[in-house]
């Protein structure tokens, strides 16, 4: 095999995960190992939860997998009923199976948008430095990280970038709230000079593989503000930051700040099994109708799009949400977490 991320010349052997259950993941030799880091952030309930694991079972005796090229499944239209009543302002789901695919679909439909609608000269997009969006050429060009992504850089196409208000990190002269201000400012300005700018994209609520930068409060919802002035369309990623991950299920609602597309992944399928989802609303939608010669329809399909044991697992997931009122209890051990935090 050959691993992500790794320098295979430094690694021998890699320690082999033979079972888990909860937060413990138990390797060949019997150690267990504290899954800190729940499995790359999707985990949600632990491993081996009974009634996720009975999830899959269950679908896995009726429908394991069929196309959604003109056909349909109830595991995955339930779930896409259940994500659009959760997602103020959607109106339509469209699955992938990851999360950098989901952000590819965004940046596809927000473009496309603008075509559809003939604003054909709509066609740049502008992000926030230091994102991060997946490892996909459109997701490398959006959320460029230069360590990771430098020999790709001639191949990836072109973006606005905007610095990010991070607090450890305030060029020399600015407080804090001065540099959210010039921040801000500076997306008026390049909204108010180009015409040409499609989509703004950002994680929502905090850069996390960027280094965990939480944005101050109301910068979102400024920049969203921005986008309705400048009519400029938002795509946010909530893939490392939704279903709860910082406090909230769905944390535009907590941000203020409704977006056109939004895109969903890693604890969509509480961990268990690979599935993302891409949201647009109904303006977004509706661009997309017309004739077949008409030419509007979105050409992207992947092979398990809408594949429904991850779906009945999603299904499962998002009852769990409910059952246990997970967010509430987030929230209760938010305000006891601020109470003790170091100022
Ligand atoms: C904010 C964000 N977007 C997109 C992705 C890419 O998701 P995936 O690894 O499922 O392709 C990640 C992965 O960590 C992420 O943190």
């Amino acid at each position: 095999m050959w691993h992500p991320n790794t320098q295979m010349k430094e690694w021998d052997s890699f320690d082999e995960i033979v079972r888990a259950k909860g937060m413990w993941l138990t390797d060949s030799n019997g150690n267990n190992l504290l899954d800190g880091v729940a499995s790359m952030w999707c985990n949600v309930w632990g491993h081996s939860k009974p009634e996720l694991v009975n999830a899959i079972t269950k679908q896995s005796k009726k429908l394991q997998h069929s196309s959604m090229f003109n056909l349909t499944n109830e595991p995955a239209e339930k779930l896409a009923e259940s994500l659009v009543k959760i997602s103020p302002g959607m109106h339509r789901v469209f699955y992938s199976d990851n999360g950098s695919s989901a952000m590819e679909i965004g940046f596809k439909l927000a473009l496309q948008y603008w075509d559809n609608i003939g604003e054909k000269k709509k066609t740049k997009i502008m992000t926030l430095e230091n994102g991060y969006h997946g490892d996909t050429f459109g997701a490398m060009a959006v959320g460029y990280v230069p360590e990771f992504f430098g020999k790709f850089k001639k191949q990836l196409f072109p973006t606005i970038q905007i610095p990010v208000p991070n607090k450890y990190r305030i060029p020399k002269g600015y407080g804090y709230s001065d540099y959210q201000n010039f921040c801000v400012d500076k997306i008026e300005d390049k909204f108010s000079k180009d015409d040409k700018i499609a989509a703004f994209v950002m994680e929502s609520g905090a850069q996390v593989a960027g280094g965990v930068i939480i944005f101050p409060k109301e910068f979102q919802r400024k920049i969203s503000k921005l986008c309705k002035k400048y009519n400029v369309l938002l795509v946010l990623d909530e893939i490392a930051t939704g279903f709860g991950r910082l406090g909230s299920m769905i944390q535009y609602t907590e941000q203020k700040s409704i977006p056109d597309i939004v895109a969903y992944g890693k604890m969509l399928t509480g961990g268990y099994l690979t599935m993302a989802a891409t949201l647009a609303s109904k303006k977004v939608y509706d661009s997309f109708l017309g004739e077949f010669n008409d030419w509007k329809h979105l050409f992207h399909g992947h092979t398990y799009t809408g594949n429904p044991l991850s779906a009945a697992v999603a299904n499962e997931n998002l009852k769990l949400y409910q059952k246990n009122s997970l967010i509430k209890k987030f929230k209760k051990h938010q305000k006891f977490l601020k109470s003790i935090m170091i100022k």
